[in-house]
């Protein structure tokens, strides 16, 4: 087995590697004068089995050009299998459309991942598990709950997990139940035609003088957690932490979570993200790796 690191690998490609005891190659980031990517990769020995590791963060689309890039050169040149870790899945939430004349971008997206020869995707929590059927090979989703559950026991020591939505509410199950801690989650509204959350919402549990560990799939543009901090503060909440396991951050996420309450942000390192303490997923995610070949 070779590892690809592509230029958005953001060193998950090399920690597997290390894990794995197998070779790497990494394709730094190269432009051509007017900003097209420009790849290039060394000859690969005969028959190998090719593992490209590459997230698809801002700027998504360049990233998602240089997989299929990748993948694609890769199977003109006959490697004998590629698997493409992609930790961060751009376009998940565009599974399906909000206004009629919205296209399901992810189908696209994840049709060309295929066709560029590509036939086991990895991924982490995509937003929704059903945007990875567009896909026509093998997918396996890599679960960061149980890395949330080592972090967490480490910063608090009787948490309550509160999902900011009923979406994620077997994800604050599963932590909590590693935890052996309560969980509950915010009943809220959601505009259909916009998507946009309503702000507001409902907690049945009572969260007084509790230390409320906000858990969700993405943070963007923060609103969702500004909007959970605030409940969770106004019925008495002792403290407040945000965990995601994407960390998009788009704009003043940061700050509008910390106006709201949050004191500390924890995400992984599917995204590069500087003001947030990111848990390592590379074990998890060479772990996967080798089980998919047993
Ligand atoms: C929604 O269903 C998701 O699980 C996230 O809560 C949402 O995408 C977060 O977005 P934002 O940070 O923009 O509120």
């Amino acid at each position: 087995m070779i590892i690809i690191e592509g230029p958005a690998g953001n060193r998950i490609g090399e920690d597997i590697a290390r894990i794995l005891k197998v070779s790497l190659i990494r394709i730094e980031p190269r432009f051509f004068p007017d900003g097209e990517s420009r790849i290039k990769i060394p000859d690969l020995p005969e028959h190998s089995d090719v593992v490209i590791v590459q997230s698809t963060y801002f700027p998504q689309d360049k990233h998602m050009m240089e997989l299929f890039f990748i993948a694609d050169a890769l199977k003109e040149r006959g490697v004998e299998s590629i698997t493409a870790v992609v930790p961060y899945l751009a376009y998940a939430r565009q599974n399906r459309k909000f206004e009629e004349e919205d296209i399901v971008s992810i189908g696209t997206a994840l049709k060309l991942v295929s066709e560029a020869g590509v036939s086991t995707l990895i991924t982490v929590e995509p937003h929704k598990s059903e945007a990875l059927s567009f896909f026509k090979g093998k997918t396996i989703i890599v679960d960061a709950s149980e890395a949330f559950y080592r972090e967490i026991s480490k910063q608090v020591k009787k948490p309550f997990i509160l999902s900011p939505d009923n979406g994620g509410i077997e994800r604050a199950k599963k932590i909590a139940s590693m935890l052996g801690c309560k969980y509950g989650f915010i009943e809220k509204e959601r505009d259909l035609k916009t998507g946009m959350i309503k702000a507001g919402g409902s907690v049945r549990e009572d969260l007084a003088g509790k230390d409320i560990v906000i858990v969700d799939d993405i943070i963007s543009s923060g609103g969702t957690i500004e909007n959970a901090s605030r409940l969770a503060a106004s019925k008495g909440a002792r403290s407040i932490i945000a965990v995601a396991v994407h960390l998009v951050m788009v704009g003043d996420a940061y700050e509008r979570m910390a106006n709201a309450g949050v004191s500390e942000v924890y995400g992984t390192n599917t995204i590069p993200y500087e003001k947030a303490k990111l848990i390592d997923l590379s074990g998890y995610i060479a772990g996967t790796i080798r089980n998919a070949r047993k």
